[in-house]
Parts: C-alpha cells; structure tokens; sequence
C-alpha cells in the first residue's frame, strides 16, 4: 500500500473514531531521544473506550500500525516510516484511587503518578523519582532503579493487541524479571492496576529527595537521551564495561557517550538516528572486543524497511 493510501485510510478510520490524525509527522518530536523521520500518520485517539475498536479497524484496513507510549525507550531511522501510529500517551484520562490501589492509564507518565502518590502518602514507587516514560512502557520493560521496580506493585493489566483484541491479566510469580514482563511484542498496555501502601508522607518525601539526588549524582542531566542503553548482563554493569573501554565522550556526529554515565548516549540537539545507531553499534562493538561480552539493547528501534527489531 503507498503511503498517500495509508494516510487517507488512517484519516478516514481515525476521525470516524474522534480521533485526531497527524499526516507526516517527525518521529522525532515524539521520542526523548530526538530523532527519527516522518511517520505516515500520528492518531491520537479521543478517548481510552475508543482505542480497541480503532486499532482494530486500522489493522483490518491492513495498515501497519504501530502503538506508542511514553517514547522514552525508542529510537526511530531517520528515513520515512511507513507507519501508522496510534498514540496512547495522548489519550485523556486520571488516576482512580481506591485506598492504596490505583487505576492508571498507561500513557500516564510516571513523574505524574508518583507526584500523585507522593501526596497521597502512598509508598512503593519512590525508586522512580527522576525516570522518564510512560507507566504503560515501565510495565512493558518492568523499569526498575535503585533497587526498586515497577512489577512487585503491579496488580492487573488491561492489554491491546495491534488486532484490537482486549486482554486482561493479573501478574504471576515469573511474569516479572529484570527489564523482562510477560507483554508481547504486538501486545500494548492500556491500563495498569497498582498497589502501593500507606505510608509516612515526610519519610517519603525523603526518600524522593535521596532518590533524585542519587540519581543526579550520577546520571547525566542536559541533552536527549533514552536513559540507559543497554540492560546490564548478568552480574556486571554495563556502564562499567563502556567505561572500562575508555568510550565515555566517544562521538559520532551529534550523538556522544556521556562523560557521567557510560550507558547513556547523549543527543546535543544535531545528532541523528543513524549518528545515535552508528555509536551503539561502535560501543556494542569494542566492548565485545575487549571483554567478550555481547551488550544487549534496552532500546526498541523502528526502521524503516523492516519490521520493529531490537538491535
Ligand atoms: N559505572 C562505571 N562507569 C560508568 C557508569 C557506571 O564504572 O560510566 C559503574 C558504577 O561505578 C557502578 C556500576 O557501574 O559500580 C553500576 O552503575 P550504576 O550504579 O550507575 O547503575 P547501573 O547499573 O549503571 C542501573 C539502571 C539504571 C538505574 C540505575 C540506578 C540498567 C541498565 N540501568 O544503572 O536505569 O537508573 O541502575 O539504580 O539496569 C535505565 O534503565 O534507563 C536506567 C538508567
């Protein structure tokens, strides 16, 4: 199907829906690393109650659709995409608070939810001070930092799959393992059920506060960024073979390894998809040279001439 076809079905579909339906859209206004080409249609859907019949009907009209969150944990090539993208951080809607339970929708971001936590006096989630992205993707990749993560909290999560399907499911011992869920690639959250506990408000506070200074100490602040690269392997830091490389500052282009943390590639604002991919590549490389070992992205990346791979 050629793209000016995709984007007059995805207009037709999408505004059938309420949903809004952006033509040509630079990927790279939408990820927190900053790059990545046009995308034959952004739709952002009206409503939560509106998104499984849309995405349905989008995959019936056999469009390549794509589902995207936070975009905190994606880089996208710098070539057109053929995509049709259906936005769920766009997608309104609050938090339902039963006592400590909470119904999240997944395109919260989750500064937002521990901001509302915090108020509430609600523990559990304090580790996430200072992440980026959305509460769907943290379920997705069971996001985790200073020795907390997302998935000992999680209580049931509504899922949709690119045919529109509906799933509900409720965590099981294994479900959850480091930066691993049981979330299928063509799978998205739609909603997340957590539960925190009553807390002491000061203590934290406190703990946010420890938390973001931690992280400030030793995490890159200025430029873009997906956060951390590479999951660690097994029993080591990633960050710790980079820099032991001697990488840190290594360039390519606008894109650079952070002289703070070694797993973190930094976009100054001019580096481009294939700048940011080159560099992981080049690091991924060299340190598979020098210590043997095989780094394994965190980040998803959407190319333009295939299906979603992660590198
Ligand atoms: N290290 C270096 N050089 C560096 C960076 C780190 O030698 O440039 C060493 C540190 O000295 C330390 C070890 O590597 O001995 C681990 O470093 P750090 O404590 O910074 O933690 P990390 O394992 O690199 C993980 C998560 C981060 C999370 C922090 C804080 C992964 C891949 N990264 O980093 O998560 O914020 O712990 O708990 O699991 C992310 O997932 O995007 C992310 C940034």
């Amino acid at each position: 199907m050629n793209r000016e076809r995709m984007q007059a079905l995805a207009r037709e579909i999408g505004e059938a829906r309420g949903a809004e339906v952006l033509l040509d859209e630079r990927l790279a206004s939408w990820l927190s690393m900053r790059v990545g080409g046009s995308v034959a249609a952004i739709v952002k859907p009206a409503d939560a109650g509106s998104l499984p019949a849309l995405v349905r009907e989008l995959h019936e009209a056999g469009l390549p659709v794509r589902l995207l969150g936070g975009g905190s944990n994606l880089v996208a090539e710098d070539e057109p995409l053929d995509l049709v993208v259906v936005h769920l951080g766009s997608i309104p809607g609050g938090i339902d608070w039963d006592g400590a339970r909470a119904r999240v929708p997944a395109g919260l971001s989750l500064a937002a939810l521990l901001r509302e936590s915090t108020k509430r006096g609600l523990t559990g989630l304090e580790w996430a001070a200072g992440l980026p992205g959305s509460v769907g993707g943290a379920v997705v990749g069971n996001a985790g930092a200073f020795g907390g993560e997302i998935g000992p909290s999680v209580r049931e999560v509504v899922l949709v799959s690119a045919d529109g399907t509906l799933r509900r499911h409720r965590p099981e011992a294994g479900d959850f393992a480091y930066r691993r869920s049981f979330v299928g690639p063509e799978e998205l959250v739609l909603e997340v059920e957590l539960e925190l506990a009553e807390g002491e408000p000061e203590a934290i506070r406190a703990e946010v506060a420890r938390v973001n200074a931690q992280r400030s100490g030793s995490q890159p602040k200025g430029g873009h960024s997906s956060g951390c690269m590479f999951k660690n392997p097994e029993g080591d830091a990633a960050g710790r073979l980079i820099d032991s490389c001697g990488l840190k500052g290594r360039r390519r282009g606008g894109a650079s390894v952070s002289e703070r943390h070694a797993n973190f590639l930094i976009n100054d604002g001019s580096a481009t998809a294939a700048d940011i991919l080159g560099l992981m590549e080049e690091v991924r490389e060299e340190v598979r040279r020098a210590t043997g070992v095989e780094l394994e992205s965190e980040v998803r990346v959407w190319r333009s001439r295939e299906q979603e791979v992660r590198p």
